[in-house]
């Protein structure tokens, strides 16, 4: 046991090197984990339609369904994924083995299987050879993370080690108090985190710059920093249709007022990142979720 935790301390050690500083480099603010306090606050429909609309823009987008509950992605896409991460961690497949190609260019990482065993992969040896497992062939644009709710370890560990957090709430009072718990912790590991918000199910913008003040005011006050405003998704009935026929909105209902939203905050990354994530900053991004434990 103790020889175990020396050995993930070296590893750690490695990380702490080269890829840690690096870390808050722009390109790794494509990869992006959306999470939220609370659950059934829009995280997957708002991961799947956003990379819908990245897609559109021309750009490689890869969605990791990192939900170790249900796998809703493959609901509201109407997919059945023959395999997942829990074939790759078993030593029988690799990334790219797993990976859904939808007819729109988007791919899929079959993640909600197989999230929480890496909890019990206590075998160093073993969480090396799975990072080699993790090299993906094709390019990526930007890669999208779409998280369990709440503050487990598995969540704050997909958080941690990704470039960005979109903390996604509604403007209910529970949902606003989950989310400040959310970022209280992440900042505690990591104060320098880029953190926005995104207010779902408002009737009007207003209501999700009132929200995104609301929790800056305590924010400032107890963790003496604030957070950016990604955007706002309207409460629109064309969601739970959408969701009903699984098929996500964006294709669905493209002139919607949620696929609006969803443009707009799609405008907002294209227009503020500098580079693409690349196929280095995927990599190192598993390797941190998967040795740093
Ligand atoms: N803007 C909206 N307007 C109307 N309905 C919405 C909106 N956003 C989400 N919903 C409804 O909320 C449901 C839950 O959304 P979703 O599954 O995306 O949430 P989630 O945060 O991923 O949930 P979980 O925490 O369980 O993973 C959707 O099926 C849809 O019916
Ligand atoms: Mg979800």
């Amino acid at each position: 046991m103790a020889d175990q935790a020396a050995k993930l301390r070296e590893i750690k050690g490695e990380l702490d090197g080269k890829d840690q500083e690096s870390f808050f480099d722009e390109q790794y603010s494509n990869i992006i984990a959306v999470s939220s306090g609370k659950g059934g606050v829009g995280k997957t429909n708002i991961v799947t339609n956003l990379g819908y609309a990245l897609t559109k823009s021309g750009k490689k987008v890869t969605i990791f369904d990192a939900d170790f509950g249900l796998a809703n992605i493959d609901i509201i896409l109407g997919i059945a994924p023959k395999f997942n991460l829990r074939d790759v961690i078993s030593g029988d497949k690799d990334i790219n083995d797993i990976i859904v190609k939808m007819d729109n260019g988007l791919s899929i990482i079959p993640g909600s299987q197989g999230i929480e065993e890496l909890a019990d992969l206590d075998v160093v040896q073993k969480r090396k050879k799975l990072i080699q497992c993790m090299q993906l062939r094709e390019k990526v644009d930007y890669l999208l993370v779409d998280t369990s709710a709440g503050i487990h370890k598995n969540v704050i560990d997909i958080i941690l080690a990704s470039g960005r957090l979109i903390v996604v709430t509604t403007t209910e009072p529970t949902s606003l108090t989950d989310a400040y718990s959310l970022i209280k912790i992440v900042l505690n590991r990591q104060p320098a985190k880029k953190i926005s918000l995104l207010v779902n199910s408002v009737r009007h913008e207003k209501e999700a710059k009132e929200i995104h003040e609301k929790l800056n005011t305590v924010l400032r006050k107890f963790l003496t920093r604030d957070i950016d405003y990604f955007g706002y998704l309207l409460y629109d009935n064309v969601i739970q249709e959408s969701v009903r026929k699984q098929q996500p909105f964006y294709e669905r209902a493209p002139h919607s007022k949620a696929s609006k939203c969803i443009d707009a905050m799609a405008e907002k990354l294209l227009g503020n990142t500098h580079k693409n994530a690349g196929n280095s900053a995927v990599y190192t991004f598993f390797k941190r979720l998967f040795l740093v434990r």
